[in-house]
């Protein structure tokens, strides 16, 4: 049996509404009735029923002028409304002050049992619509981007900022420093949260490919285009376009991106129709596009375009503050993928880490912190558990540290020297408060505490650190 649902009947005529609560009750559903539009808004308001079936000519409050009120209350709720064949007019009026649709008297209740169904599977389907939606927008937060770092901060305050805006955005960065997740962040805080978010890798594909993937092509534009194909930049209408390492694009497909980025419009590989597409289009690059344009490998006039504004990713070795923090995170996640019990990660092994210079930045931190939970055989990251070009310090490093003291230091001191100058700092950054110290070091305040022991940091002592 079908699922019940719960259906306002409305008409002046008892014997209407007696025949129809008796068939609807039969069926199964919850019926309850109201004789005019005032009685049936009283109703509509203390139960919101599913679906509501209402005569249209009524004293008192017409079915038009109820439907419009219990619009404004919910748009959601179908409302089927019934008329007398000489009131075909009034219903088609109706139709467009928002009633799902018009039943003409007398029907077959039959007839009028499809309507309502239809009426209710259409709008399931837009609950099930705008909550998925919903779940993908809510799905992107801001705590997707941890940092305790100024500099990163001052990113993702200008991201915020950037979002409300429409201007196309030129986010430059290391490979891995999060330009991506930044792209998202503008998405899924702009006004077009709703709409797609689609990302094309400029240096994926071929030219050719690249192109109609881009632009999307008609029947028979070239061997092989057997359909006619929607690109990206129709796909992502009304919603942001993310062009990846923009500075791998080729010069002739540039010229042909200029026009899109000033018209947004274009025409179909082999067709001749215009298209005209409402997209905000960010770029990425890992590449020093102003340098590319001085060179000529990059054209000055896309460049502009891309770069009505422009975000700078600060890669990991300018933000240390967010080592531990990222990877304590990324531990979680891996421990948890790989259903393992690891709490933590070895002082000694942190201290590694926050001396590293990452040149893949967090992309290449979370792949290290994935093989250590691999790696890792107890419940905390040992050095072991780390590669070995982690264990000792870049050659470029090393060489001005011998230089600057005339002599070799080994490993273990090295690192414990690095991890009291970080504790100092972060310190320092926090006002000296314990508890926002530790947390931004990734460690329990217990194990903070043991450390300010351990290096003889001194500090004043606070009521609330
Ligand atoms: N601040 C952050 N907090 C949490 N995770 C992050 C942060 N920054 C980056 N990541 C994660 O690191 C990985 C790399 O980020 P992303 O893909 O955005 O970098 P990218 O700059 O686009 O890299 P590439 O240049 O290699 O394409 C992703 O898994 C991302 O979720
Ligand atoms: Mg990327």
């Amino acid at each position: 049996m079908k699922p019940s649902y719960r259906i306002l009947i409305v008409d002046d005529e008892d014997n209407v509404r007696r025949m129809l609560s008796t068939a609807f009750t039969l069926s199964g559903q919850e019926t309850f009735c109201a004789r005019d539009g005032s009685e049936a808004i009283r109703l509509f308001t203390d139960h919101p029923p599913d679906v509501v079936l209402m005569d249209i000519r009524m004293p008192v409050l017409n079915g038009i002028e109820a439907l419009q009120q219990m619009h404004a209350q919910h748009p959601r709720i179908p409302v089927i409304l019934m008329t007398a064949y000489a009131e075909v007019e009034t219903a088609v009026e109706a139709l467009r002050c928002g009633a799902f649709d018009y039943i003409i008297k007398p029907f077959d209740l039959d007839e009028l049992h499809i309507v309502i169904q239809r009426a209710l599977a259409l709008e399931s389907m837009k609950q099930e619509i705008s909550s998925l939606h919903k779940a993908l927008t809510d799905s992107w937060q801001w705590g997707h981007i941890l940092t305790t770092s100024p500099n990163m901060m001052e990113v993702c305050r200008d991201t915020a900022k950037i979002a409300l805006s429409q201007a196309s955005v030129l986010i430059s960065g290391e490979s891995g420093t999060g330009k991506e997740l930044i792209a998202r962040a503008i998405h899924y805080n702009s006004r077009r949260a709703a709409g797609p978010f689609i990302k094309v890798n400029c240096a994926a594909l071929p030219e050719s490919l690249l192109e109609s993937e881009l632009f999307g092509h008609e029947k028979g534009a070239f061997t092989g285009a057997q359909v006619q194909r929607r690109g990206l930049f129709e796909r992502a209408h009304q919603g942001t376009l993310l062009l990846d390492e923009v500075g791998e694009m080729p010069l002739t497909l540039q010229a042909k991106l200029l026009r899109v980025l000033q018209e947004r419009e274009f025409e179909r590989l082999g067709g001749h129709q215009t298209i005209q597409v409402d997209i905000r289009i960010v770029a990425a690059t890992n590449r020093n596009l102003a340098a590319m344009v001085e060179d000529g490998s990059f054209r000055q006039d896309v460049f502009y375009r891309l770069n009505v504004i422009h975000l700078e990713i600060p890669p990991l070795r300018e933000r240390p503050q967010d080592i531990p923090l990222l990877a304590n995170h990324f531990l979680q996640k891996f421990s948890a993928e790989n259903q393992r019990d690891i709490i933590d990660i070895d002082p000694a092994a942190l201290a590694c880490l926050c001396a590293w210079h990452w040149p893949g930045n967090i992309r290449e931190l979370s792949n290290v912190i994935e093989r250590a939970v691999i790696m890792s055989t107890g419940a905390l990251i040992f050095t072991d558990d780390l590669p070995a070009q982690l264990l000792s310090p870049p050659p470029a490093d090393i060489d001005e540290k011998r230089s600057a003291v005339g002599e070799e230091r080994n490993l273990k001191d090295e690192m414990k020297r690095y991890e009291k100058k970080l504790i100092i700092e972060t310190l320092e950054h926090y006002d000296g408060n314990r508890t926002h110290c530790a947390l931004a070091l990734g460690i329990s305040r217990r194990a903070l505490m043991y450390k300010l022991q351990e290096y003889d940091i001194c500090q004043p002592s606070r009521s609330d650190t």
